[in-house]
């Protein structure tokens, strides 16, 4: 499926649930959440005829995203059923980690390829600053597991704050030394809460890994499902890093994905207020076509390139990041 600036659409990357066992600070609006009744969620069986349906067109790359998904009762045998759709050919679960350690092997016995672990600071009290718990301890038994039930690669979202420090940046180095994780550095969203500016700060730690590394950081191809990420490699490491910047250099035009949201809206965008209904669409018995048909609409939408370099995340948005999945 082209859009109308050409790019190919074949990402799919559906929100499962909005419920989190989280609440960081840049996701959850301050002034707290309304969760979906789950009958507004759009079920497995939903789902998976969705999946189908867009398989027959090309959209081979699955992800699933939350809230957290590993909260929503069910999903490793979702897992399961995805992975046996003959079209898919790239499974993908984004997650906090908090509940991982536990559910790692099964994930990956169902059938799941890759993993991206959510994970800002391994500073305990900074890290539940910004998450509102106190789970980092589970969060890396999580990543130690992911690695070692062979997800690969196993990539870290690291969304920058002032809350990362020195330490951090030292443990990072020693992550990509020890094992084959990607770490990407997030260049903040003005989606959430607004007082975070991180554009400074992808050019701090860029500058600062250089630094630590005397120099040796050098631009890297691109790993699996890289999507808008650029990698640096260090000599002699297993892993890699990478940075993500959707504010100050954005990757519009390479985009190849479309959103669904837990409660059955197509978003054309993460960075738009365009939603297309499909649950109600689904629930009042429409053909596959129709599905498609549904699609190929939002695609249609999509814009050249997001315009948020002028706003400050000034409540803009109809969606916080739990709604739509990051
Ligand atoms: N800006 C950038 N990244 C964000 N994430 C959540 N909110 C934001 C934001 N405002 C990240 C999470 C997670 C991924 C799904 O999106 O850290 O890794
Ligand atoms: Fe939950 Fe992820 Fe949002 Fe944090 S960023 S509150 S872990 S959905």
């Amino acid at each position: 499926m082209l859009d109308r600036f050409g790019r190919s659409i074949d990402y799919l990357r559906i929100s499962v649930t909005d419920r989190c066992n989280f609440r960081c600070v840049y996701c959850m609006p301050p002034q707290g959440i309304e969760l979906l009744d789950s009958s507004e969620i759009l079920t497995y069986e939903e789902l998976l005829r969705i999946i189908t349906v867009l398989g027959q067109v090309g959209v081979n790359k699955i992800r699933l995203t939350g809230g957290e998904p590993l909260v929503r009762p069910g999903i490793v045998d979702f897992i399961r059923r995805v992975s046996s759709i003959r079209t898919v050919k790239d499974i993908a679960l984004t997650t906090n980690g908090s509940l991982l350690a536990g559910m790692a092997g099964d994930l990956k016995q169902a059938g799941l390829q890759r993993v991206n672990i959510s994970l800002d600071t391994i500073d305990a009290q900074r890290f539940a600053a910004i998450t509102g718990r106190d789970n980092l301890a589970q969060v890396l038994a999580g990543l130690d597991r992911a690695v070692a039930v062979g997800f690969s690669p196993v990539k870290l979202n690291v969304v920058l704050t002032e809350m990362l420090s020195e330490q951090d940046i030292i443990y990072f180095l020693d992550r990509v030394y020890q094992s084959p994780v990607a770490i990407r550095f997030i260049e903040y969203m003005p989606i959430g809460r607004q007082s975070i500016k991180s554009a400074s700060l992808i050019h701090a730690v860029k500058t600062k890994l250089e630094h630590v590394s005397s120099g040796k950081l050098q631009p890297a191809v691109a790993v699996q499902g890289s999507g808008p990420a650029r990698y640096y490699r260090l000599p002699q490491a297993q892993g890699v890093f990478g940075f993500i910047t959707p504010m100050s250099e954005h990757f519009c035009h390479k985009c190849n994905r479309i959103r669904l949201t837990a409660d059955g809206k197509i978003k054309p965008c993460l960075l738009s207020n365009v939603e297309l209904d499909i649950k109600q669409l689904m629930r009042s018995g429409c053909g596959d076509q129709e599905i498609f048909q549904r699609f190929v609409q939002a695609i249609l939408e999509k814009s050249h390139q997001h315009d948020l370099s002028d706003q400050q995340g000034n409540g803009e948005f109809t969606r916080a990041m739990f709604q739509v999945g990051g």
